[in-house]
């Protein structure tokens, strides 16, 4: 996609469409204002007539309006006047580049960017613009035989400002937007594939080509000896069932000299049956997006790798199948982690954190300035939270704050749940050092229990992300969350943003 930023009046630009804004009460934004004195009243002849509604997530595509250059206006509900959030102005870009995207439309002008938006400034205003778009406009035709649909025509967007001197902002917004939406889109597709084509070897092949061609990242792939070496029992313990070999992932991005980096871990399991412990069989297909925290961080190196962000990160993704066979770790079966601690599995369907923890100890080496891990972990935190919110466990409150205030900037929430001996208590075994499930209260709590027995003395975070990762339903598919708050918290720890 192509980005443009304009000072000019909505209806003396030549492009294929210009979104415009109502509000209630019958109030039109600047641009739909504009539009209506140079069309001799049009768009509030519109409102009147009751063609286009003020409710948000409306869309009315005008065509042939009079003293219009652009072929189109695609007027768009604002809802009530002065309660403009960034969440609306999302719903009413989205709605606006649907009710376009079967069109000709190839250029299209936001001239909702110029209206006021609570806590939003234009360089996230023009931010979402770009990601919007791009979420609306994702196709995954990948697997699909013969003529595929076409995709859409558009291909540039035009940002308003009221004032040149917002330009340097709105550009960075759509530069920003549009390497989180790439980032967004590789999480997408990953999670999208199917476990037969995205294995852990496919996983690895992905992280290994971002770096090619890119001198400051570098991707390096442990295989099962490797880890066997480095005594990663437990990591080994949950792909003993499968053919299919597991890899463990490391990317090291340098923008930033010596400066200590922020690790970024990824739960990749390429496909979750359970193991031994099984799962039922309805929605198991689901399981093939056990590996979207493994997609959330190798999408957000895309970020900072298009972006050459001035900041030192590093992924770790372990990656590996779950399934049962013959040489299936059994529950009761007790393992060594690289920590050395031991671990009584007592459920093998608990088995992101037996790799998680193994992934947390190698990266110790890296002396992380904070780390964060990220996974599809728990059904209990769907059941706590919903597909609207990640989790968000840390054992430092300021840095969970930092992500959660980012999620709420960046539009891809997350909520702060708690971690605590009274809960750790859940995991004691009677024969090894801790037990791999903590019993059915709190378990998404429990689960961060687990894996905060392997980061002591390290600012860490974890994502629990099994809601908010995917969309279940008629609109099955990925959603490239949590690329957009992740990518947050590395702009401003960069000090990239404006
Ligand atoms: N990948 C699942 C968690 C999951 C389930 C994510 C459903 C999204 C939707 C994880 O490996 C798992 O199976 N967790 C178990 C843990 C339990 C055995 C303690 C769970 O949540 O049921
Ligand atoms: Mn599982
Ligand atoms: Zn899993």
């Amino acid at each position: 996609m192509e980005y443009f930023t304009t000072t000019s009046n909505a209806s003396r630009r030549a492009v294929d469409c210009v979104i415009v804004g109502v509000y209630k009460s019958g109030k039109l934004g600047a641009a739909a204002s504009e539009i209506d004195a140079a069309s001799n009243g049009e768009i509030r002849r519109r409102v009147k007539s009751g063609d286009v509604s003020a409710d948000v997530g409306h869309c009315a595509v005008l065509t042939n309006v009079p003293g219009v250059k652009a072929n189109r206006v695609a007027v768009v509900g604002l809802g009530k006047a002065g309660e403009l959030t960034a969440t609306a102005f999302r719903k009413a870009v989205a709605a606006a580049v649907k009710a376009i995207s079967k069109s000709k439309t190839r250029s299209l002008l936001n001239g909702l960017t110029v209206e006021p938006v609570k806590e939003c400034d234009v360089y996230y205003l023009a931010r979402h613009t770009a990601e919007v778009a791009s979420d609306v406009l994702y196709r995954f035709t990948q697997m699909k035989s013969g003529r595929k649909p076409a995709p859409s025509a558009l291909r540039e967007i035009g940002v308003s400002i009221s004032e040149r001197k917002h330009e340097k902002a709105a550009q960075l917004g759509t530069t920003h937007g549009d390497a989180i939406a790439a980032g967004v889109a590789l999480a997408k597709d990953l999670g999208n594939l199917p476990a037969n084509v995205c294995t852990p070897g496919y996983l690895a092949r992905t992280a290994k080509k971002l770096a090619t061609g890119n001198g400051r990242l570098t991707t390096r792939i442990l295989n099962e000896t490797d880890m066997k070496r480095l005594g990663m029992g437990s990591l080994l313990s949950v792909t003993a069932g499968t053919r299919e070999p597991a890899k463990l992932i490391v990317m090291q991005y340098k923008g930033a000299g010596k400066d200590k980096p922020v690790v970024l871990v990824g739960k990749g399991v390429t496909f979750d049956s359970g193991g031994i412990s099984l799962k039922p069989g309805p929605g198991m297909d689901e399981m093939k997006y056990d590996m979207c925290g493994a997609a959330g961080v190798i999408g957000t190196m895309a970020v900072v790798a298009a972006l050459k962000l001035p900041i030192n990160v590093n992924v770790v993704v372990p990656a590996v199948e779950n399934l049962p066979g013959s040489k299936a770790t059994k529950p009761g079966d007790i393992v060594t982690s690289m920590s050395g601690q031991t671990i009584e599995i007592l459920n093998t369907d608990a088995e992101g954190r037996l790799i998680l923890c193994d992934a947390l100890t190698y990266s110790r080496r890296f002396k992380p300035a904070a780390i964060i891990d990220v996974a599809t972990l728990t059904g209990a935190c769907v059941i706590a939270l919903g597909a609207h919110r990640t989790a968000v466990m840390s054992n430092n409150d300021d840095f969970q704050s930092e992500i959660v205030a980012a999620g709420e900037t960046a539009e891809d929430r997350g909520w702060p749940m708690p971690l605590g001996d009274e809960y750790a208590e859940q995991l004691k075994s009677n024969f090894a050092d801790m037990q791999n499930i903590g019993g059915p209260g709190g378990g998404a709590v429990t689960a961060g229990c687990f894996l905060g027995k392997f980061t002591d003395g390290m600012t860490w975070a974890h994502l629990d992300i099994a809601g908010t990762a995917w969309k279940s339903g008629a609109q099955k598919g990925g959603s490239g969350r949590p690329v957009p708050m992740l990518s947050e918290v590395l702009l401003r720890r960069a000090g990239a943003l404006p």
